[in-house]
């Protein structure tokens, strides 16, 4: 049985920019870093804002798991459509009246991998509390013999995300940070043995504001009045990571960053 698996976190992939360098640049990460899973941040995806069909037909290609955020409902056809996307995860902590999953358990050499997504609730919009939403989930019978558990923590504020890494360390693999769309320099195993990083970052231009043109998201500042966002396409990277996690425990061996520019 595989007892080390390596497992690639790619951050939210805006537009189509990004998915175009994910598209070009995932067999080369894969066998740079020898990976076994992968998970897609995927809430940005269709032109900024949400997932569709065609995007996610798209991404499935390139990922095992993909992860969401504050942008689900962005496309609302995914209301529908979500049924039938057998890699997509919305966040847990939203309405349980929500169509889809907040997480899925995949299984790969006969090891379990659960992947689990979560929003955070400062500055955000309001959802159940998070904290309690994944102490319910890593309770239950479901996740008992589930070797290997990685958490997307979609989160704006940096507390609340540090704040989840403490609180689940030694009951996950990884807590990785999303929505932010800056990669932080604070990688780490903490001292239960999770994984964790504030924010793993962006896929897309690293030349504007967040993924987005900066004139138009300049204007907001300066004018208050709302603007249509288009997604830049200058100086696009692939931002992520990569964990080592050893099956057998679930415990997290090590994580790097991964900053790539587009191949
Ligand atoms: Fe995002
Ligand atoms: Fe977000």
């Amino acid at each position: 049985m595989q007892t080390k698996f390596n497992i690639l976190f790619i951050g939210d992939v805006v537009g189509r920019y990004g998915r175009r360098a994910l598209r070009n640049s995932i067999d080369s990460i894969k066998s740079k870093y020898d990976i076994d899973f992968t998970i897609v941040n995927a809430e940005n995806a269709a032109d900024g804002f949400g997932i569709n069909k065609k995007v996610y037909a798209e991404l499935e290609v390139c990922a095992d798991a993909l992860t969401l955020g504050n942008h689900t409902w962005d496309k609302q056809e995914i209301m529908s459509d979500m049924d039938d996307m057998d890699k997509l995860i919305r966040p847990i902590n939203f309405s349980g009246k929500s169509p889809g999953v907040g997480f899925r358990i995949f299984k790969r050499n006969g090891i379990e991998i659960a992947v689990i997504n979560a929003v955070g609730r400062i500055f955000m919009i309001p959802v159940d509390n998070p904290f309690y939403a994944l102490d319910e989930l890593l309770n239950s019978p479901k996740m008992k013999d589930v070797e290997i558990k990685i958490v997307d923590f979609h989160a704006e504020a940096t507390s609340e995300k540090q704040a989840m890494g403490w609180f689940l360390d030694g009951r996950v693999s990884a807590v990785i940070g999303t929505h932010t769309h800056v990669q932080t320099a604070d990688e780490r195993i903490l001292p239960s043995g999770s994984a964790y990083i504030t924010d793993i970052g962006m896929t897309g231009c690293h030349n504007g504001v967040l993924g987005f043109e900066k004139k138009q998201a300049l204007d907001r500042f300066l004018t208050y009045i709302p603007q249509r966002l288009k997604v830049c396409k200058e100086n696009i990277q692939i931002n992520g990571c990569v964990m080592e996690i050893d099956a057998k425990t679930g415990e997290a061996l090590n994580i790097v960053r991964v900053q790539e520019a587009q191949s």
